[in-house]
């Protein structure tokens, strides 16, 4: 089935950049956050990005507004009823995946793939949420999704062939290289990356050396576009001990228990770029 309408569920970062690559790729968008406040927030981010398009000169004013008008928002999941395909961006834990995805089952139309763009949770376990598991699968972006190329399409045991191959034709649609990826938790990206990024924060622990210094010598000895303690904020800390946690619980291989350092930057709300603090400081927009 082609794809020509998309749900997206969940307004945080990830969220607003899938909204952008979606309707900047020609489909008709609908995305839907739990307030109207956040909802709109989806439209004003995504407005932001593309006049720095413009300001860089690879969009004209004309594209944006074209962008801007497939892209509307709701506060209520019934809208999102006759959609060809739903990506849920929501906060990175299971038992809130499966109830959304019980909810989707119930209000989305028959024909309505159902993705998730989850860094870690078992896939095949949000499909059996729901009364169509042949229907659901991963379509995991990476941040920020307007920039990054790779697509992970997970494949959990339950998909039927038809709603990969659709993941898949959606992601070329998106101008995304699609990978196929079983449902284990990581897939292959955070699988192998998470356990880096937590190691550069034992290191921190230990006090092999600062973090400006840990930066600068993975940017400048490994050529790596930022440094473990650049990208954790850009990820966020929250979502990055959410992944780490989901690799632990799978794998139980100690480099993935997350540093504890971690989980105390968490509960003092240091979340990263997204909250204004964590290893670094960002100005709030
Ligand atoms: N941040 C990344 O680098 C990245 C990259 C790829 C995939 N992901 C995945 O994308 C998803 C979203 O991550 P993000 O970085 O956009 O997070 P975020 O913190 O920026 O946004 C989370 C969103 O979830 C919503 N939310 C929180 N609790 C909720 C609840 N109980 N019910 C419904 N919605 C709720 C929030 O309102 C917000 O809209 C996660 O599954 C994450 O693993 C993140």
């Amino acid at each position: 089935m082609s794809i020509t309408s998309v749900g997206v569920v969940g307004s945080g970062i990830m969220g607003t950049g899938i909204a952008e690559v979606a309707a900047a790729s020609g489909h008709q968008v609908i995305v839907r956050s739990r307030s109207g406040a956040s909802a709109e927030a989806v439209r004003v981010g995504v407005a932001r990005s593309l006049n720095r398009q413009i300001e860089r000169g690879s969009r004209t004013e004309a594209e944006r507004d074209e962008i801007l008008a497939r892209i509307s928002v709701t506060t209520e999941l019934k809208d999102l009823a006759d959609v060809d395909l739903v990506i849920e961006s929501v906060v990175e834990d299971l038992t809130v995946k499966l109830e959304l995805f019980e909810e989707l089952h119930a209000v989305c139309s028959e024909h309505t793939i159902l993705a998730t763009n989850t860094s870690t949770l078992p896939v095949v376990d949000i499909g059996m949420a729901t009364g169509r598991p042949g229907k659901v699968c991963g379509i995991h972006f990476f941040n920020p999704a307007t920039a990054m190329s790779l697509v992970e399409i997970v494949h959990p045991i339950t998909a039927s062939d038809e709603t990969i191959a659709a993941a898949f034709e959606f992601a070329r649609a998106c101008g995304k290289e699609p990978v196929e990826v079983e449902d284990r938790a990581g897939f292959v990206v955070n699988a192998l990356l998470f356990p880096y990024l937590n190691s550069a924060v034992r290191l921190l622990e230990r006090g092999v050396a600062a973090k400006e210094d840990i930066d600068a010598a993975m940017v400048g000895g490994c050529g790596f576009p930022m440094g473990p303690f650049a990208l954790l904020d850009l990820v966020g800390l929250d979502t990055s001990v959410a992944i780490l946690d989901a690799l632990y619980e799978e794998h139980r291989e100690p480099q993935c228990a997350p540093a504890p350092l971690l989980r105390r930057m968490v509960a003092a709300g240091h979340l990263g770029r997204k909250s204004g603090q964590g290893f670094y400081e960002y100005k709030r927009r």
